[in-house]
């Protein structure tokens, strides 16, 4: 049975198996800081073991942004994903914003939800983690 919980404790190291199809995932220091930073983590836990969760930040008025949704390959396509997201929804019910940023191929499965496409800009630091600082003004 698989049992959702909000605002769950998660220790970084149950975070070992998840992004996998990252180019470069976070370490273990960096998974740390993202679960104390979250002001929400959703999981997802099948006899105790974590199968998949969901981080946000939030001004806890006005403004969320779901951070992470992440549902281990082996989990993938059973509706967990989709119950997680729908917790946030609700979690952060009469905000004036909830967004995401996703891949294109994903379009369709937020979408689901109520998710509309936006305009949007961001600075992303390709080299993040790696050890390295970048400058992405120039
Ligand atoms: C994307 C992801 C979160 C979806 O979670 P999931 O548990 O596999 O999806 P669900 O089983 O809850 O699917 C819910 C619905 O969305 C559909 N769906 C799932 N993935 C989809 C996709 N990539 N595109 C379109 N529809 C999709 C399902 O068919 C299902 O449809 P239904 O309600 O009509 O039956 C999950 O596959 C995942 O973690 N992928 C890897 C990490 C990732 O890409 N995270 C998102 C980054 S923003």
């Amino acid at each position: 049975m698989i049992e959702y919980r909000i605002n769950d404790s998660v220790i970084p190291d149950e975070l070992d198996s998840f992004f996998q199809n990252w180019k470069s995932p976070p370490s273990r220091e960096i998974k740390g800081k993202l679960l104390d930073g979250s002001d929400l983590i959703i999981t997802a836990r099948e006899n105790g073991k974590l199968i998949s969760f969901l981080t946000a930040i939030s001004d806890g008025t006005m403004h969320a942004f779901i951070t992470l949704v992440e549902v281990l390959e082996l989990h993938q396509g059973k509706g967990i994903g989709k119950h997680l997201i729908k917790l946030a929804i609700s979690h952060f019910k009469g905000y004036y914003d909830i967004v995401l940023i996703t891949d294109p191929d994903k379009r369709a499965f937020y979408k689901k939800f109520g998710f509309n496409e936006i305009y949007g800009m961001h600075i992303r630091d390709f080299k993040y983690g790696k050890g390295s600082t970048s400058d992405n003004t120039g």
